[in-house]
């Protein structure tokens, strides 16, 4: 298949305003415009670093207007004509506590972003809400299975929201890249009509909509989230193994209700191949020397080591399965890290083979597998050029765009039919 970069378009006439949060480099901004989106408003802060690159970049691209580079702690609202909040947020624990003095009511872990999103939304109650994680959310914390999940359905339907979920892997809906996400949307309810859940999650939905599904279990699954959600997070799953939050699922009026799914393919799939660049743009740092490929080999290999834990001087057997080496490019890609970026032999970065040449993805390869247009990241905001390392951390940071337009047009219908 032949690839196509597009580049970045305002809508016109655009179809309700955007917040998006953890902007990273736009990726939400840029799949919702291409559904008739405007992001009006945005937020991006590293708290790593002191170079806030990714803003930059942001910057560079969207220009100042309604963007911060702050903590989102820090933001005290978001404006009162969003109609459609966003973020790609860090997964991180969701536990609950409880203030001694129950007055002050619940108290969720402070410096843990999922309660500074609930403030926004309680604030402004904005019309949906579209948010992706990885999909690991649906299982964590590793002693409780599944807990941080209940307790953002819960808190999110405490706030008058219907929420769907899906784990989406990108190339089974014919994008380049074997990234595997959950999606969350939730919108604001309008009546107090009890929805069917198996129509939600197979036909009617949102998500369902966007990205069409197959049926693999028979029954749906109920969970219970009925009880307080100091509870729930006190209690949910509590010595269980597995979570039972399944691949979609949707959740209302204190119970979640979870089915096994498999994508329908619905386009044409495109790999690893149609994404390359010219071999003639591909400048020297990217091909591999022969006498480093031994040491790529090794490290994408099977191996199995003793290690010895540190702290209590224990040894333990490490072991790890083979990598492909080369990656396939008659395949969608892997999914791509954070750490892809750098000469440095590595077991995840890719490494393609052409006729008898050995190299990693450029930058411009890596902005493809997400959809990016071409050289998204190349400059900040002062025209400066951005480090490939650093490019290649976006790209592990970002999104697959195609999917965002796909839900950000469904959402979109759902705008227009309300009038
Ligand atoms: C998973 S990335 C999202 C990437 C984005 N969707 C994109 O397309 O590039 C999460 C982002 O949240 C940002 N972040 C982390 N903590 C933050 C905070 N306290 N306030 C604002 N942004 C934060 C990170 O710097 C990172 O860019």
């Amino acid at each position: 298949m032949v690839y196509k970069s597009k580049s970045y378009k305002e809508p016109t006439n655009p179809v309700g305003n955007v917040a998006e949060l953890f902007a990273g480099v736009g990726g939400f901004r840029i799949g919702l415009a291409r559904a008739g989106w405007k992001t009006t408003f945005s937020n991006q802060w590293e708290p790593s670093t002191k170079v806030q690159h990714a803003s930059d970049v942001y910057v560079a691209q969207f220009g100042e207007k309604g963007h911060t580079n702050i903590d989102l702690a820090k933001i005290k609202s978001i404006p009162r004509n969003i109609d459609l909040l966003v973020g790609g947020f860090p997964c991180q624990d969701y536990s609950v506590a409880k203030s001694l003095n129950s007055s002050k009511g619940l108290k969720g872990k402070k410096g843990v972003l999922w309660w500074e999103i609930l403030r926004l939304v309680k604030h402004q109650k904005p019309k949906f809400i579209f948010l992706e994680n990885v999909d690991r959310l649906l299982k964590s914390p590793s002693n409780q299975r599944g807990r941080d999940f209940a307790v953002m359905l819960k808190t999110l339907g405490a706030q008058g929201y219907l929420v769907e979920w899906r784990v989406v892997n990108a190339a089974e809906y014919g994008f380049p890249q074997r990234r595997i996400r959950v999606f969350i949307v939730a919108t604001r309810k309008k009546t107090s009509k009890i929805p069917n859940p198996e129509t939600l999650i197979y036909k009617s939905g949102i998500l369902a909509r966007a990205l069409p599904i197959e049926k693999l279990t028979v029954g749906i699954q109920e969970i219970d989230l009925s009880d307080r959600v100091e509870r729930i997070s006190a209690r949910f799953n509590k010595g269980e193994d597995k979570s039972p939050f399944l691949s979609a699922g949707v959740y209302f009026d204190g119970v979640a209700y979870t089915v096994r799914t498999r994508a329908k393919l619905t386009t044409s799939a495109m790999v690893l191949r149609d994404i390359l660049v010219p071999d003639s743009l591909v400048s020297d740092e990217y091909w591999i020397d022969e006498e480093r490929l031994p040491a790529w080999e090794y490290l994408k290999g099977a191996k199995s080591i003793a290690r010895t834990h540190k702290g209590s001087g224990v040894t333990y057997k490490y072991a790890e399965g083979k990598m492909a080496f080369p990656d396939q490019l008659s395949n969608p890609s892997r999914t791509i890290l954070t750490g892809e970026g750098g000469t440095t032999p590595s077991r995840f970065k890719h490494i393609i083979k052409i006729k008898d040449r050995w190299r990693r993805l450029t930058p411009i390869e890596l902005e493809r597998l997400n959809g990016f247009p071409d050289d998204w990241t190349k400059f900040n905001q002062h025209g400066r050029l951005i480090s490939d390392g650093k490019r290649a951390f976006f790209m592990g940071n970002a999104l697959v765009i195609g999917l965002i337009e796909k839900v950000g047009k469904v959402i979109a219908s759902e705008v227009k039919q309300s009038g």
